[in-house]
């Protein structure tokens, strides 16, 4: 058996961000975020709906250029590294093809080991869905999917944006699985929550963003009982300050 994954230590980190300025259609949507993030673990952003969270991955993956401001990956502007990162969305973008199709398109477009797939599909457990065309998945299969092709990739860095909204407790557990275990091999991992359940569960430090700025950025630990921030405050006790 092949093994699907390997072990990283990554030179994209730390993350540097400075003053980060983000305008669409005239409304600052990012207002001057700044942010330092260590070599490793599994950082959390949180806020409500509109703080700006997708927005600021994009830019942190160089699908997007900011303002002004700046975000350095070690030495390196984010267009020069997307690359080594991968992002996956709430909604998982797939081909329409077969499961298996999806993984060899990504592992023969970046050059990877074709002999990996089996192994891919074991890893999130689709290997018995391999032949099927990958529209027919549920929501939480195929998002196990998209997180096998963006682990394909190898990333240095796992962005992920909301990707356990809509699925079932079980196929959020199976997702925090996979997601832990990728932390643990040394992937850096950014993800984009509202469920203050998962962030509990596999959070080493929460970014919470309000109104396009930084918040506070405060180890998990601390987070959840003694949030710093009102803003943070009003948001874990269930109150809507827009
Ligand atoms: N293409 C766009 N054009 C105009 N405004 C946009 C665009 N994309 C996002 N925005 C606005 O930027 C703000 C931040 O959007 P973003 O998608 O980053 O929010 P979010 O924190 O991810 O929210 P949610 O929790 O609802 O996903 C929102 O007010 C949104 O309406
Ligand atoms: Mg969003």
């Amino acid at each position: 058996m092949k093994t699907a994954l390997s072990a990283h230590a990554t030179a994209l980190l730390p993350l540097t961000v400075r003053d980060l300025v983000l305008r669409v259609d005239k409304a600052t949507v990012l207002d001057g975020v700044n942010l330092d993030l260590g070599g490793r673990g599994c950082t959390m952003i949180m806020g409500a709906n509109g703080a700006g969270k997708s927005l600021l991955l994009k830019l942190l993956h160089g699908l997007m250029p900011s303002t002004s401001g700046r975000i350095s990956w070690g030495e390196h502007a984010p267009s020069e590294v997307t690359a080594r990162q991968a992002l996956v969305f709430q909604k998982p973008v797939l081909l329409r093809r077969s499961v298996a199709a999806n993984i060899d398109f990504v592992l023969k477009a970046r050059g990877k080991d074709m002999t990996r797939r089996d192994a891919l599909l074991e890893h999130v457990g689709l290997s018995h869905k391999a032949g099927q065309p990958a529209r027919l998945l549920s929501g939480g299969e195929a998002q196990r999917l998209a997180l096998a092709r963006a682990l394909a990739t190898d990333p240095e860095v796992l962005l992920l944006d909301e990707p356990t909204a809509s699925l079932d407790p079980a196929s959020v557990l199976a997702i925090e699985s996979i997601v832990s275990e990728a932390c643990s091999r040394g992937v850096r991992i950014i993800f984009v929550t509202h469920d203050i359940g998962q962030a509990r569960r596999i959070a080493d430090d929460v970014v919470f963003l309000h109104r396009g700025r930084v918040a506070e950025h405060t180890a998990a630990a601390t987070f959840f009982p003694e949030p710093h921030s009102d803003a943070a405050r009003n948001y874990l006790s269930g109150k809507i300050v827009v």
